[in-house]
């Protein structure tokens, strides 16, 4: 079935769209943006490729507009963006940027004028470096700031947003960024990465509430869930495929459904949990109206004692693989809802709200064929599809991503874009994956 079959198959009001986040496209170094611990980070050597940073990303705060365009112009209902928390405030806590405040005003009410509703994450990893440098999410006090700018984006844009995330994969924003060192801070690092794991779910709590309290309705976290297999089926690999699955994915999703850790993963940290952790699992505990859901792969798991805190490692199977070396495995966004179905999460409303992958793409003939890509996209929504037909309430899915962007550590090399981008000259030019999404949206705007 191609892309425009799948798409006429859905439910009228299912909500497609596409996404991005602050730092990756924005321009850290335009319109006075303070200082992201990502900016430090890429400028410590061979933390990223080619040691490239998010300065100028895809310029942004520039292009908006046109940018805006391209959402609209596919027929895309909804648009998931992230605000920079240096960008609003660039110490992260009193020094107000009035730019970067105008310029969410701006492009929210771009969105708006374009009818193209607002899906907005509050934090998307960019950290303000003056909170970095007292500790990130190893302090405490990082939480009771995140609320306090939870509360002044919610004065300035709450009313205009139609869907608010507190964060954006907190699994990513603490074990890959204080254990794995992946990202930034790029610690490696047991005890800070156990204290992140919790304080990044406190922050998440505290931002809900202040949501709560100042009225938004339609408010949700967004978690990175990854299918984990076993390597083989001995009990010294299933055992290390379920602890793995406690600290990637259960960690989360029993502390904010249930209010409580999961045992095994609690157990390996209990030490160095922060005092009296239990006293705000209630404040993680409270109910969401959605759940978001970023999928790309699956990973295998493996006993190996060599790995000296956790005992497994993880790594990528034998299937076809992306230009990540990530996995293609559509079949696993329908076991992993299933499953968050029945333990967890009941009837809250599911939204995709990232998935896609990074391909070698290049223009030919001023065409850029990224049929890989509009494949995956077909596989990945059939899933989608059938987890509907079986009463999941699954009710977007965004795209990851609109743009070719900064991708992290991997710099500019790894273009995931809807649209490639020529990062010399900023053209932006539509690859066939746009178009064959264009046309699916259009003709299911036909129909209804
Ligand atoms: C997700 C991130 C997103 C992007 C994609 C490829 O984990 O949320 O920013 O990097 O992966």
């Amino acid at each position: 079935m191609t892309l425009s079959t799948i798409i006429q198959h859905f439910p009228k009001d299912f909500i497609f769209g596409t996404a991005t986040s602050s730092y990756q496209i924005e321009g850290s170094k335009l319109g006075n943006c303070g200082e992201s611990h990502w900016d430090t980070f890429s400028k410590r050597k061979n933390t990223t490729f080619k040691n490239q940073d998010g300065s100028l990303a895809c310029k942004h705060i520039d292009n908006w507009e046109q940018d805006l365009d391209l959402v609209a112009n596919a027929g895309f209902d909804a648009y998931r963006f992230s605000l920079s928390w240096p960008r609003i405030l660039k110490d992260g806590q009193k020094e107000k940027n009035y730019k970067g405040i105008s310029f969410y005003d701006q492009l929210i009410d771009g969105m708006l004028e374009r009818g193209i509703r607002p899906f907005a994450t509050l934090y998307h990893w960019d950290l303000p470096q003056a909170l970095a440098a007292t500790g990130g999410w190893t302090n405490r006090d990082t939480c009771e700031w995140f609320a306090d700018y939870t509360e002044l984006v919610m004065t300035q844009f709450g009313d205009r947003l139609f869907s608010i995330a507190t964060l954006n994969e907190p699994w990513c924003i603490a074990w890959l960024s204080y254990y794995l060192g992946e990202h930034a801070p790029g610690l490696k690092n047991f005890s800070a990465a156990v204290e992140a794991m919790h304080q990044i779910l406190l922050a998440h709590g505290k931002s809900l509430a202040v949501l709560k309290d100042l009225g938004h309705k339609n408010v949700g976290i967004v978690l990175n869930e990854t299918y984990l297999q076993p390597a083989s089926q001995s009990n010294a690999d299933l055992s290390a495929r379920n602890l793995c699955d406690e600290i990637y994915n259960r960690w989360f999703l029993e502390a904010i459904f249930n209010g409580q850790y999961p045992t095994k993963a609690l157990k390996l940290f209990e030490n160095l949990m922060p005092k009296n952790f239990q006293d705000d699992l209630h404040l993680i505990n409270q109910k969401l109206d959605w759940l978001g859901i970023n999928y790309y792969t699956r990973e295998i798991v493996k006993n190996d004692k060599t790995e000296k805190n956790l005992g497994f490692k993880t790594y990528h199977g034998n299937l076809p693989k992306t230009a990540m070396g990530w996995e293609i495995f559509p079949e696993g966004i329908f076991k992993i809802l299933t499953t968050i179905m029945d333990e967890y999460s009941k009837l809250v409303p599911i939204h995709i709200t990232e998935n896609g992958l990074a391909n070698p793409d290049y223009i030919k003939n001023g065409h850029i064929n990224d049929v890989d890509r509009i494949r995956f996209y077909e596989e990945h929504l059939m899933q989608i599809k059938a987890l509907i037909d079986t009463g999941v309430p699954v009710k977007s899915y965004f795209a990851w991503s609109l743009l070719d962007n900064f991708e992290w550590a991997h710099g500019y090399e790894k273009r995931f874009g809807l649209v490639y981008v020529d990062f010399d000259t900023q053209k932006r030019i539509p690859k066939k994956s746009y178009f064959d999404y264009k046309n699916a949206l259009t003709q299911k705007k036909h129909k209804t």
